[in-house]
């Protein structure tokens, strides 16, 4: 059974690689604004998610989270703060809103505590805003009284990073106490961890019968978690953090690329959030940028915006809109492309979709550009029939061919096609040791 509904891959908008922990409401809605009326929401980006930072460090003596609301002002509703007024106002858009959490006793970020210092220094569990201990608590007020769509949920708090915070009084991981840590990876907790990730995901299929809710479980790939993320939440990270470099976005790509037999509809792997707009992938590095999105596409990737919309050019947010690539990553019947021809300079990665064709997407991964055989068999499609190409971003026919077809790629592109044409294998043909994922 999915946790949480997402029969294709979840897409939106997310403050954190736009705004890190200097977001505000005011923020998060200008780039809102522009997904509905540039059309972006149309496209299909309907989730705004509010990340990292919107809490204080400290709970109410009751254990209710408090909103920082001198970012958020509209969560400054009397005794109490709320974030309903906020999530009133997407959903009156026509959007969703996403929030983030901890599944460990605290966050990654500490900027709340600079809202802080004048607070009474309260009960240790006072000083904590993760789920650990406040679950059931929690996910009531995020998906009831706030309610909210959509929740990722961190594991700083069970890494040494959020353990060894200072405002954490020491002794509090006693009863649980795991290191996850990238690169450092302690394979004795993947049970305590997935423990963790059950309780959070039985807490919400109770206070969200119908599963109307996507639940982004964001382990880094450590934990094995791309074993069990499909059993616990709707997607799962599987690598660290992206950066707006074309080399980190290559590194994050190539942690899904070879796990599409974990994803399927309704459970996604995610390579992290989308870096266009920003640094390498700002509007003058288009190219980049149409790359980025490409193997997102045929990754069958999560798409979620990662800048500020409101400085975005009308080429960039155009080129997020692309319908043909946007479908391929849509594609009804959810499989993650495979690799189909793979050296250390170029990839070639083919997507079966739901009525047939084929998506095929050639990566030259190098700063020279690159020449490219595509054949027949890498489609498994029959070398003696003509085989039809549909450029994805031009949205134009590119030719037929038989058997072969050379192509010459610049520094660092990503050419993406479909193809129709005579399949080699019958239709639902299932590579064997991947029955995910159809060829
Ligand atoms: C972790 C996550 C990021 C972001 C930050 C926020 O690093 O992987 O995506 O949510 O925390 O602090």
């Amino acid at each position: 059974q999915p946790v949480g509904t997402a029969p294709t891959p979840p897409m939106g908008w997310s403050s954190w690689n736009a705004f890190r922990v200097d977001i505000t409401e005011q923020k998060v809605l200008d780039s809102a604004r522009v997904i509905v009326d540039s059309g972006l929401a149309a496209a299909g980006y309907r989730s705004i998610n509010v990340d990292d930072g919107w809490w204080l460090k400290r709970r109410t003596a009751d254990g209710r989270l408090q909103v920082r609301t001198g970012l958020f002002p509209s969560a400054a509703t009397g005794a109490d703060t709320s974030l309903r007024p906020f999530t009133d106002r997407i959903h009156a858009m026509g959007l969703k809103a996403g929030l983030y959490t901890d599944i460990g006793r605290n966050a990654c970020s500490q900027a709340y505590d600079a809202d802080s210092p004048n607070l009474p220094e309260g009960t240790a569990a006072e000083r904590e805003v993760g789920l650990m201990g406040f679950m059931r608590q929690d996910v009531a007020l995020f998906f009831g009284e706030w309610n909210f769509d959509y929740l990722k949920v961190d594991g700083c708090g069970l890494s040494s990073y959020g353990r060894d915070r200072p405002h954490v009084a020491s002794g509090q991981y006693r009863e649980y106490k795991p290191t996850i840590v990238e690169g450092n990876i302690n394979q004795s907790d993947v049970d305590g961890t997935r423990k963790l990730y059950a309780g959070l995901r039985d807490a919400l299929r109770e206070v969200r019968p119908r599963g109307d809710y996507v639940l982004s479980v964001c382990l880094w790939g450590t934990v094995n978690v791309r074993s069990w993320g499909q059993d616990h939440g709707t997607m799962w990270r599987t690598s660290r953090d992206i950066a707006n470099s074309f080399s980190q976005m290559v590194h994050n790509f190539d942690t899904v690329a070879t796990r599409e037999f974990y994803a399927g509809p309704g459970r996604w792997n995610d390579p992290d959030m989308l870096e266009i707009g920003n640094g390498e992938f700002d509007g003058s590095h288009l190219l980049e940028a149409r790359t980025h999105l490409g193997l997102w596409a045929i990754a069958a990737a999560p798409l979620m915006i990662g800048t500020d919309l409101s400085k975005a050019s009308p080429a960039l947010i155009d080129m997020l809109k692309a319908p043909e690539v946007i479908a391929i990553n849509q594609d009804p019947a959810g499989h993650q492309g495979v690799i189909a021809y793979a050296d250390s300079d170029r990839q070639i990665l083919v997507k079966t979709l739901a009525d047939g064709r084929k998506a095929v997407l050639l990566f030259n991964r190098t700063g020279v550009t690159a020449k490219f055989t595509l054949t027949a068999e890498h489609l498994k499609m029959d070398a003696a029939a003509p085989i039809a190409l549909r450029d994805a971003w031009a949205r134009a026919d590119a030719g037929t061919f038989t058997g072969s077809k050379e192509f010459e790629l610049q520094p660092r592109e990503a050419l993406l096609f479909t193809a129709t044409g005579r399949h080699l294998l019958p239709r639902g043909y299932f590579v064997s040791e991947r029955p995910g994922n159809v060829y």
